[in-house]
């Protein structure tokens, strides 16, 4: 067995040093220990894997089993970035979303930008390439300049073919497309304007009655923040309030998403100290940790940050600072993860579990700004939207500016590459629920009540409101503790 546990760890790019080996093995079952290893993503480049980075895998209660592998949580360690991290990192993204889109049929005899420069008579061919322009022609149609690391190449799709010249009117700069048409060697024709999207996969029902909620935003530390909806949140998810049928209902939450803003921090915006109830960071925290800790305990908590809390800004962000969040850490069914990442939930003998990308959403509001069929549809409102958006890219902010993000030399953090079973974001604060294909999309609401700032804006925050899914009948439920 140990032979293939070593194999299965191998496969992952994943090392176990002896003593790692003796510990899993004392301290888990087998089956257990070949689940999580067929769980967790491959690295790109060797990892030896200590008794510490077992313990993060494995993460479970051993109550009612509950069941949570980090998959995906960003974990490099901070260094000095230069231009040519940049030059690199969009590299990788380019490489990664190209691979996703040559994956499809209708691309697979893609060419390089530079080898359809070279053609000398029109020809059908199809190539991927990264938007580097957008323009309107003097006739209407959508002129796109491409680009990949051989040349740059013109693209034009006419406004008479519907269905590419819609997606071309969503796109923002840097998305990596495929196109299919024709190629003189100077201008490429689209036929097809293909997105790396997701694709269409199975409808995922777990074998048991269980539920997880979904939540973000405190914002702990605001005068604004709603203390009584969020105590009767608690009391609710604890069985302690409702009628006999919710106390059950409640009772089947095992698992409990929260992502990100979970204090209001200092120095977020101007004059923000105005509105502060707490003044400083750590007794935010310590606040937040209060509240969390009467969460009953066979609840895994699984935490990431967002803008407001005290880590940098840029994506993907680590997981919470122990310096400042320490409480947190005390309490025993929390996980911690980055911003954004992915976590399997519920993985039990022969069901593979529901796979949840969890990202704050820091990058939504410039695409509720200029993406016409989200701003025009609900903007705000309608986080779905832009969830749907992102997983049509693969890529949580496509355009660089949506987002700051930190420069990885060898993979794009922020590339979709797996397709999540559910989809939890935060920050616009106002619950919006749908699907995408076989991914559920749900957005967090808030426990602050309208700022000033949201009022200036003109934003409508929805706070209080908890969406639950249902894990064996992917009903979602939304719970309102707000009138
Ligand atoms: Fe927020
Ligand atoms: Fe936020």
């Amino acid at each position: 067995m140990s032979a293939d546990i070593v194999s299965a760890f191998m496969q992952k790019n994943i090392f176990l040093n002896p003593s790692a080996m003796d510990y899993i093995l004392k301290s888990r079952k087998a089956e257990d220990i070949m689940q999580a290893a067929s769980l967790i993503e491959r690295k790109n480049t060797p990892v030896f894997f200590d008794n510490s980075m077992i313990d993060a895998l494995f993460v479970s209660s051993a109550e009612l089993k509950p069941s949570v592998f980090v998959i995906k949580s960003y974990n490099e360690e901070p260094k000095k970035r230069e231009v040519g991290h940049f030059v690199s990192y969009m590299r990788a993204r380019y490489d990664q979303l190209r691979d996703i889109l040559m994956n499809r049929l209708d691309m697979q005899s893609a060419i390089s930008i530079k080898r359809a420069t070279e053609k000398k008579t029109m020809e059908k061919t199809s190539l991927v390439g990264m938007v580097l322009k957008k323009e309107e022609t003097k006739n209407g149609n959508i002129c796109l300049t491409l680009e990949d690391q051989s040349g740059h190449m013109k693209a034009i799709v006419r406004k008479d073919n519907r269905k590419s010249f819609e997606s071309a009117n969503e796109l923002t700069m840097d998305e990596v497309i495929g196109v299919t048409g024709s190629c003189n060697g100077e201008v490429f024709f689209v036929n097809d304007l293909l997105l790396p999207d997701i694709p269409v996969a199975e409808f995922k029902k777990g074998p048991d009655d269980v539920s997880a909620a979904f939540i973000s935003d405190l914002h702990i530390g605001s005068k604004m923040f709603l203390k009584d909806e969020f105590l009767k949140f608690i009391s609710w998810i604890n069985g302690e309030t409702g009628t006999d049928e919710q106390k059950k209902e409640a009772m089947k939450i095992k698992y409990l998403f929260i992502a990100g803003d979970l204090v209001d921090g200092i120095g977020i915006y101007p004059e923000q100290d105005n509105e502060l109830e707490i003044k400083d960071i750590i007794e935010q925290y310590n606040e937040c940790a209060r509240y969390l800790s009467i969460i009953r305990k066979d609840i895994s908590i699984i935490i990431c940050g967002g803008n407001h809390d005290a880590i940098r800004i840029s994506e993907p962000q680590p997981v919470l600072e122990k310096t400042y969040a320490a409480a947190l850490y005390t309490l025993s069914n929390a996980i911690f993860v980055s911003n954004p990442a992915m976590i399997n939930i519920h993985a039990v003998k022969g069901f593979p579990g529901f796979n949840v990308m969890m990202y704050h959403g820091y990058s939504f509001d410039y695409y509720i700004s200029n993406v016409e069929s989200i701003r025009h549809n609900g903007g705000y409102d309608r986080g779905d939207l832009v969830m749907k958006h992102l997983l049509q890219k693969r890529h949580l902010c496509p355009t660089h500016g949506s987002s700051l993000y930190i420069p990885d030399e060898k993979t794009d953090p922020l590339v979709i590459d797996k397709v999540p079973d559910i989809f939890i974001t935060g920050h616009i604060h106002k619950t919006a629920i749908s699907n995408y294909k076989s991914t559920t999309l749900l957005s967090g609401s808030c426990w602050q009540s309208k700022t000033a700032f949201q009022e200036k804006v003109g934003h409508n925050p929805e706070p209080a409101r908890v969406p639950v899914v249902n894990l064996k009948t992917r009903e979602v439920k939304v719970v309102k503790f707000m009138a």
